[in-house]
């Protein structure tokens, strides 16, 4: 077992490994069951998935039955706005994990005015979420958007435990969020990173050429793990190395200096 350090998620009771596992590319590889199950025995707990993530839910179906159990916490998400979709998402979700409760259910990137208000309605997706929650079918309720201001007023209504938000040295505008949300005891789960596959692929080029600056995929796991604020990072793998070597990184990274971390978030701008 590594040296991975837990962290609280927000007010859910709930506490995971720093790093966790974003499953959302993983079903896209023919190692996808042992890079899942790579993950789980080396010490990462938080798995996210969603509905729309095509073969990531079945994927951890298959692993969990493999494993004879689910011995980690699972996070899901519906990309409904209705009541009715979003609890008809959720029995999906149940059926093809094969579990009698999701510890954790998001509304998926809610991003716009218009899929707030329909998501808050007293017919919206948050209600359905609700009663799925009183019914024990899930455990907690996040939120996930691209949108600083519905995050904001996400973390402020009181409505969520999680949100899922966009952070790292190429994306530094979500920090004073992510203060926010500490301070209201909301979980912040970091979803990209690393800046996404795009670019991680542009730095394992560079890197494979020479290159010798600080702009690489363990530099960007510690300027997010380095930041007390953040509950989980998500990065996502489809191949088992990719997770050994993150879970080598935070093991033993030592956290981010102000001037790094500047160093690194210039880099990350000259990138593209
Ligand atoms: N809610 C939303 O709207 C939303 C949107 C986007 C993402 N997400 C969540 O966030 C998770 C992560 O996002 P993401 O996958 O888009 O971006 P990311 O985690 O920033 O980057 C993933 C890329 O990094 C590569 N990688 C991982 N570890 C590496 C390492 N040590 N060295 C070199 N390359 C490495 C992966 O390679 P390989 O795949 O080749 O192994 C993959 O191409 C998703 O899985 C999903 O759960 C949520």
């Amino acid at each position: 077992m590594t040296g991975l350090n837990h962290r609280r998620l927000g007010r859910t009771g709930l506490t995971v490994a720093e790093l966790g596992l974003g499953a959302m590319d993983t079903p896209h590889s023919p190692d996808a069951v042992q890079t899942v199950t790579t993950a789980l025995d080396l010490g990462i707990d938080f798995i996210d998935t969603a509905r729309e993530y095509e073969g990531s839910e079945h994927l951890l179906g298959e692993v969990i039955r493999r494993r004879g159990g689910k011995d980690f916490a699972v996070a899901s998400k519906t990309f409904s706005h209705s009541i009715s979709g979003s609890q008809y998402d959720i029995d999906r979700s149940l059926k093809v994990l094969g579990v009698d409760r999701i510890d954790l259910y998001q509304l998926h990137d809610i991003s716009t005015p218009q899929s707030w208000d329909e998501v808050m309605r007293d017919d919206g997706a948050l209600a359905g979420l609700k009663t799925a929650q009183y019914r024990g079918l899930i455990g907690h309720i996040g939120i996930s958007s691209h949108n600083l201001d519905i995050l904001e007023l996400a973390i402020a209504s009181g409505e969520f435990e999680t949100v899922m938000l966009e952070y790292s040295a190429f994306f530094p505008a979500t920090g004073l969020l992510i203060e926010l949300a500490a301070h209201r005891e909301v979980g912040v789960i970091v979803m990209r990173p690393l800046g996404g596959s795009g670019r991680t692929s542009t730095m394992r080029g560079n890197m494979a050429a020479g290159y010798a600056g600080p702009l690489t995929p363990a530099n960007l796991l510690r300027y997010v793990l380095s930041n007390p604020g953040v509950s989980v990072a998500i990065p996502g793998a489809r191949y088992p190395s990719r997770v050994v070597e993150n879970v080598a990184i935070a093991s033993s990274y030592a956290p981010m200096t102000n001037a790094e971390r500047r160093e690194l978030e210039d880099a990350a701008s000259a990138l593209y």
